[in-house]
Order: structure tokens, then sequence, then C-alpha cells
């Protein structure tokens, strides 16, 4: 079992829409390959994290580096694992709204604070997820996606 993560920032003027993509994309593929993990959106950033057999995680990494939808890619860390750690994730996507933004952060970062960290994958992943919701409130635009794909 191999697990990555990577950092990257959106497009100008991603919408809703192409989030909406993304995710229809992400879900297809990496179920067909048996590939698990997690895709955080919030203030123009996506941190995302890929688990799975090491040839369809490397696979879909070249995959997601070409999409125009975000730039400045960024690899945090890539590792064997011995196990995965989202695969008893149900599907989530939770699209918060400006009310419910701040509870969302917050229970996000709960979760975060909870999760079991036995690999540097996921220490860093978690990391830059809580990086990324402690900046918000940046941009009037605030949109934040959850999915465990
Ligand atoms: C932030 C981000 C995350 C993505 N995550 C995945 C993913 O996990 N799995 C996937 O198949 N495609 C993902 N995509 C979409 C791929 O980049 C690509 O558009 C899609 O796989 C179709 O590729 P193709 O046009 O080469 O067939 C992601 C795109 C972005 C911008």
């Amino acid at each position: 079992m191999y697990q990555l993560n990577y950092r990257s920032i959106s497009r100008e003027g991603l919408e809703l829409k192409d989030l909406n993509d993304i995710l229809d994309e992400a879900i297809a593929f990496n179920a067909s390959k048996n590939i698990s993990g997690c895709l955080i959106y919030h203030n123009d950033n996506f941190v995302q994290i890929l688990e799975g057999e090491k040839k369809d995680v490397l696979d879909v990494y070249e995959r997601v580096k070409k999409d125009k939808r975000h730039h400045s890619v960024t690899l945090l860390w890539e590792t064997a694992v011995q196990k995965r750690h989202f695969a008893e994730w149900n599907m989530a996507y939770y699209n918060p709204n400006e009310k419910n933004m701040k509870q969302f952060v917050t229970n996000f970062l709960l979760l975060s604070s909870l999760s079991d960290r036995n690999s540097g994958a996921l220490l860093s992943f978690w990391a830059s997820v809580r990086k990324i919701l402690n900046d918000g409130s940046k941009s009037p635009e605030t949109h934040g996606v959850v999915s465990t794909i």
C-alpha cells in the first residue's frame, strides 16, 4: 500500500461546477483502481492524500499534475504504508456556506487532531489541512469541500 499527498492552488475563477467535475472524475476513476483518500479545498488551496497500489497512486498523481484547473502542485510526502487509512470513510462531500463555515472548520480541525498519524504522509496531510483551514476568512468567496474518494 502506498500513500502520497500534495498541495496545489486552484486556477483563478474556479467555480463550484469545476469542483463537482473534479470530484466526479476522481470518484469514478479512483473507485475503478481501488484508490481511496481525501481531497480538501479551501480558500483556493487544495490538499489531497491518495492511497492504493503504488503504480496506481503514481499514475493518478501524474494525471492530476497536468490538470489546468490548478497549479503549483507540490508533492508533500510519499511513502509505503501497512494499511489504508481512508477506506473506512464513507463517501463524504460537504460544501459549507458562509453560515456554517466556522463550524465546518472547527469540526475538521478537531477531526485532524484526532486522526491516526502513524505515517509521514498522514502527518503532513493533516498539517496541511490545518494550515489551509486556519488561514480562513481571507477571501469572501470561501468554499470548503471535503471529499473522501
Ligand atoms: C485538485 C484535483 C484533484 C484531483 N484528484 C483526482 C483523483 O483523485 N483521481 C482522478 O482520477 N482524477 C483527479 N483529478 C482529475 C484529473 O486531474 C483528471 O482531470 C482526470 O483524471 C481526467 O484525466 P484525463 O483527461 O487524462 O482522462 C483531480 C483534479 C484536481 C484539479
